[in-house]
């Protein structure tokens, strides 16, 4: 049976007030409960229209796995829902990209019957396709969290675009503290090292949060790594290192068919 209460989770982009989608201000206007995952900009701004706005960002500290602190906030939200409020869960970028508390929160509330949705919003991925020129339809694109590349078996593909999410925590498996390790990032250059060499040219990426800023796109070697300035929401950007060879075989199958 549908249950009084329902969740809509939505995105505020990665730029301050001009990323944020009409249908998602409606959202954050007419919820009952409002919870907020961003910036301290965005957060001060959607306070602006929303006095009641509850910022989750306080839920993080330095001691505890951020494992934990997801949870926290995932039964904040859900238990809002279960008290039968219109609840509004609002997080910076797209609510669906590399974020586990929304796909969590809307997963745990449809269970339990209620009803659940989510609204998309501009990731930083986005932003990045944008300000430097790359499009992910001309080679593919592969996008991976820098420590799941460490701790699995995944392979890379170095004739296409490579993204590092969370590179700053790279290698961080406690998943406690925000701080970038240099001897962890050494370890992902070696990891790295299977298919790049250490002179291949990367990016790190940071979109703009404010209007006033400029994003950030410092080119160096894969080496030059581990010594390299990071923000908690720095992206590691690999070009295409490698030129794609042709797969005559298909290519022939195929033409067989004309
Ligand atoms: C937990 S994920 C959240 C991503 C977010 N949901 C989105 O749609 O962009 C955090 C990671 O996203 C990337 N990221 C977030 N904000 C960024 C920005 N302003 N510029 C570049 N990358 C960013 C970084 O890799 C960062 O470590």
């Amino acid at each position: 049976m549908q249950q009084h209460g329902e969740l809509v989770v939505v995105g505020c982009g990665i730029q301050l007030g001009r990323h944020v989608s009409e249908r998602a201000v409606s959202e954050i206007m007419e919820a009952d409960a409002l919870f907020v995952l961003s910036d301290a900009a965005a957060f001060d701004w959607i306070a602006g229209q929303r006095p009641d706005a509850i910022g989750l960002t306080d839920c993080y500290d330095d001691g505890t796995d951020r494992r934990e602190t997801y949870r926290q906030m995932t039964a904040m939200i859900v238990d809002s829902v279960r008290a039968g409020q219109r609840v509004c869960a609002v997080f910076y970028g797209h609510p669906g990209v590399f974020a586990q508390v929304p796909h969590a929160a809307i997963e745990q509330v449809r269970c339990e019957g209620f009803r659940a949705r989510m609204e998309p919003g501009i990731s930083a991925e986005a932003c990045l396709y944008a300000d430097l020129g790359l499009d992910p339809g001309t080679r593919g694109v592969q996008s991976i969290e820098a420590t799941r590349l460490l701790a699995y078996r995944h392979r890379l593909d170095p004739t296409a675009l490579v993204l590092l999410w969370q590179v700053a925590l790279a290698g961080n498996l406690a998943c406690i503290g925000f701080e970038p390790d240099p001897e962890r990032l050494q370890v992902l250059v070696d990891k790295l090292s299977q298919w790049y060499r250490p002179d291949t040219p990367v990016i790190l990426y940071e979109a703009a949060q404010l209007p006033i800023e400029e994003f950030r796109a410092d080119w160096m070697i894969l080496a030059d790594l581990p010594t390299a300035r990071y923000k908690e929401y720095t992206t590691l950007v690999i070009p295409p290192a490698r030129e794609v060879e042709r797969d005559e075989h298909w290519i022939a199958r195929l033409e067989a068919l004309d």
